[in-house]
């Protein structure tokens, strides 16, 4: 990297701080939409891409009509991914949302697309789970909860006491998302000043929808990510380069602007 790049980037740094600051301190909400991207740090791979999940296997694997009608095979695709989620540890940008939490007066809520719990491991406390979490497991038959299944499991499906299909409580395609946690997001996107949007492609809906109600409201987007997205058009402020970086730095840049 080029001193050049520093320099220029170290400026937008301080001027998405300097946005960010004047709208929270007429008492702004300030939300981030996370994805894959905010956990690749953690070694949790994403899913689009050249390393990417579905670059390796096909995406109709992590489906209702797959679970049922091939549990091995959905399972074997699924323990691979509890596994690394079990020893992933939060990286510099999990631990930056959480400190910026902690540290604001004004509402913050974190709304990610990730299965891992790693904000929460992080420290972070108003996250909503748009896509479930790979940490809980429930009877597709009696609905009784499994939330310490071992990992890797010693047998694949793992079946309930009453002999039915165990499955994870994520979001898998075809299905809707938890309609809770989608109003809870809808609610503060509407109401929020500034969105970040953070390690996500922005090319799966409804999650996707999120930053761009909050734009068409006039609010202030800002896109944490390497590389271009769809949305990239419409965010004030780009920081490109990996979040564990550009979170940490945009953190210490907005910390004394804030009264
Ligand atoms: P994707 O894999 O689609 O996108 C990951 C994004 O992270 C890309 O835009 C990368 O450029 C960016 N990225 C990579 N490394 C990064 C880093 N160090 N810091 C910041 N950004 C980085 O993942 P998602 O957008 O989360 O859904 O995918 C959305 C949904 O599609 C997932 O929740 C999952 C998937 O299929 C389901 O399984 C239902």
């Amino acid at each position: 990297m080029t001193a050049d790049v520093i320099v220029g980037r170290a400026e937008v740094i301080a001027a998405c701080a300097a946005a960010i600051a004047e709208l929270l301190s007429d008492g702004g909400v300030m939300i981030a939409l996370t994805g894959a991207g905010v956990s690749k740090e953690s070694g949790v791979p994403t899913y689009r891409g050249l390393d990417g999940v579905w670059s390796k296997v096909p995406e109709d694997i992590a489906t209702p009509e797959t679970l049922h009608r091939e549990p091995e095979l959905f399972w074997e695709f699924h323990d691979a991914l509890r596994r690394v989620v079990a020893t992933a540890q939060p990286n510099a940008a999990h631990l930056a949302l959480a400190e910026i939490e902690a540290g604001l007066e004004a509402e913050f809520a974190i709304i990610t697309q990730n299965i891992d719990g790693l904000h929460q491991a992080a420290g972070s406390r108003k996250v909503i789970e748009l896509h479930g979490n790979a940490t809980r497991n429930y009877c597709t038959e009696c609905y009784r909860e499994y939330p310490d299944l071992p990992s890797p499991l010693p047998s694949l499906p793992p079946r309930c006491e009453c002999g039915g299909l165990i499955r994870p409580d994520v979001v898998l395609f075809h299905e809707g998302l938890p309609v809770e946690a989608l109003t809870e997001a809808d609610r503060l996107a509407s109401a929020a000043a500034v969105v970040l949007v953070i390690g996500t492609s922005a090319c799966v809906y409804p999650a996707a929808q999120i930053p761009l109600i909050t734009w068409q409201n006039g609010g202030l987007l800002v896109e944490v990510n390497p590389e271009a997205t769809g949305l990239s058009e419409l965010a004030a402020y780009r920081l490109r380069g990996p979040a564990g970086r550009s979170l940490p730095a945009l953190w210490t840049a907005l910390q004394p602007l804030l009264r």
